[in-house]
């Protein structure tokens, strides 16, 4: 059966100093607490090495925030896939709204890097998730499954069942306004199916969706509660390792 999964999005929070001591802070708190969720924190590539030294892998899984669409070469500036791999990272956020947005990357851009990534080892954490106007002329189901089969539904079932989904609608991202458990699990179930129609129901069934936008200590029980969202992604409330925690601890 899928993984519930709680996953901490960083962004371009912290530095080195602040990221390697908020990791130790949550995987000391992981060593007295019980879970029932796999968890992961995605920090800057800065970060990654540091951090991976920092945790057990028993219990956090780390993860880049993105990686280049390219493999190698002339690219100034860019981190690949490889080289996110070759730090102990075992996932890499991609197609995250922010980089949709202000780093124009479109769904073919985004498909490369699943490929780069999967090449690699790496797992994707493959964002999708509609912007407030599209949600309000009900065309958020469109949205999300054009984005999920756009960048995913060229991979193989063998390919596809590694990658972990996170809706994320954009305008519950940072606003405080989060998605209710019935809106997320009506969307969740709907990806679960899109999913299902392509590859069948048991890759549906075993991959996980996660929810993320505004997700927080005092409404994560009720949204993990929902049968088709297992677990988050976790922007602000990851960067204190008491809420953070409070999450993980939801399930
Ligand atoms: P917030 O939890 O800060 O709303 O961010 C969600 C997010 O974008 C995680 O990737």
């Amino acid at each position: 059966m899928r993984k519930n999964i709680v996953a901490g999005n960083w962004k371009m929070n912290t530095t080195l100093q602040e990221g390697v001591a908020l990791a130790k802070e949550i995987n000391e708190a992981l060593k007295t607490t019980e879970t029932h969720c796999d968890v992961i924190i995605a920090t800057p590539f800065t970060h990654l090495v540091s951090v991976v030294n920092s945790v057990e892998a028993s219990r956090i899984g780390v993860g880049a925030e993105n990686c280049a669409d390219k493999a190698e070469g002339a690219f100034t500036g860019e981190v690949s896939a490889r080289m996110v791999a070759s730090t102990g990272a075992k996932y890499v956020i991609l197609g995250h709204s922010e980089r949709r947005a202000y780093y124009h990357e479109t769904a073919d851009i985004l498909k490369e890097k699943v490929t780069l990534a999967l090449e690699n080892g790496l797992t994707p954490i493959f964002c999708v998730g509609e912007v407030l106007a599209e949600r309000e002329a009900e065309q958020h189901f469109d949205v999300v499954a054009a984005q999920v089969k756009d960048s995913l539904f060229n991979l193989t079932a063998e390919d596809f069942a590694k990658i972990i989904i996170a809706y994320e609608p954009v305008w519950a991202i940072g606003t405080g306004k989060t998605a209710t458990a019935d809106q997320a699990q009506e969307i969740h179930a709907f990806i679960r199916k899109t999913i299902a129609e392509k590859y069948g129901n048991e890759i549906a069934d075993n991959t996980s969706i996660l929810y993320g936008g505004s997700c927080k200590p005092s409404n994560a029980a009720e949204l993990f509660a929902k049968p088709d969202v297992d677990g988050g992604l976790i922007g602000g409330a990851a960067l204190k390792a008491s809420d953070f925690m409070g999450i993980i601890t939801a399930f």
